[in-house]
């Protein structure tokens, strides 16, 4: 499976800090958010990875991350021209993605769960598309998605005024190589964006979409707002001083995700 992180957009909720510097580059507690999502996908051992963003951004990304091979990983830039919806991202990288699985990652995401990159790595070869749900208090702030009595899907809404459910969907998703042609397909919403929940409703509607409910235990956010970008570092500081174990630290999910680091030279 490859990855892609998705680290464009405007970032207009996190003014003034965004605007001169890209939002995925903002410092949460000792790490880079953009290190967060990386670090989800080097962890499961995903070791192909295109990142995404703005052609004026991309040179500090490539300062940042380098070609991966520090990390037993390889890294490509791709430019978003303009941020017209997170499924774009699919066909931007249709090239990368070719005939093989991808799990898209948006760069905002902090999701520190352990049953996800066990879901992951069981879904290297999947068909369909695979998403994740989480009980929030707030789900009119995400892509909500209402489940049957069996755990099925049955629907899915962005952003709905009147939630059917409370289960939101974080900006994780597994994608066999038809994501691409099905990203083709999409028109733009009344927004006026490509939709990642338009594209996840296209494999609802062929019965190909499976969800895996995390445990309420489990940290998901965004940090698309100063509260959540606050939160998220307090998360990252106290659940680093309680276990000792580093958050968003791309070397060590490098190993964690099996993955050949070299050692830095004196
Ligand atoms: O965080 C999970 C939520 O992310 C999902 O539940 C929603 O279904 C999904 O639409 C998305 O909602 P947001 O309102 O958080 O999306 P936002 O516009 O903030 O963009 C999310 C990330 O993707 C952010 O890191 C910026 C990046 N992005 C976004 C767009 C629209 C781009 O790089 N290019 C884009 O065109």
């Amino acid at each position: 499976m490859k990855g892609i992180i998705l680290a464009g957009g405007l970032g207009t909720r996190l003014h003034p800090l965004t605007l001169s510097t890209n939002k995925h580059l903002l410092m949460v507690h000792d790490q880079r958010m953009i290190h967060f999502p990386l670090s989800t996908l080097l962890s499961s051992g995903i070791n192909e990875i295109l990142i995404i963003s703005s052609v004026s951004d991309l040179p500090e990304f490539r300062l940042l991350l380098g070609d991966g091979s520090a990390f037993g990983a390889r890294f490509t830039y791709a430019e978003q021209r303009v941020p017209n919806g997170i499924a774009q991202a699919l066909l931007i990288g249709e090239a990368f993605i070719g005939e093989d699985s991808v799990c898209l990652i948006l760069g905002d995401n902090l999701i520190d769960v352990p049953e996800i990159n066990t879901a992951m790595r069981s879904h290297a070869y999947l068909e369909g598309a695979v998403i994740f749900a989480k009980p929030v208090k707030d789900p009119e702030r995400f892509g909500v998605v209402e489940l049957n009595h069996a755990g099925k899907p049955i629907s899915l809404d962005e952003k709905p005024i009147k939630p059917r459910s409370a289960y939101a969907v974080p900006g994780l998703y597994l994608y066999d190589a038809t994501a691409v042609r099905r990203a083709k397909a999409l028109r733009p919403s009344l927004r006026g964006e490509y939709e990642i929940t338009d594209l996840n409703r296209s494999y609802l509607e062929d019965g190909s979409l499976r969800v895996v409910c995390l445990p309420d235990t489990t940290f998901w956010m965004d940090m698309g707002t100063h509260e959540s970008l606050q939160a998220a570092a307090d998360y990252v500081r106290s659940a680093q001083a309680s276990s000792g174990r580093k958050i968003g630290c791309i070397q060590q999910a490098a190993v964690d995700g099996g993955l050949t680091v070299k050692q830095p030279s004196r």
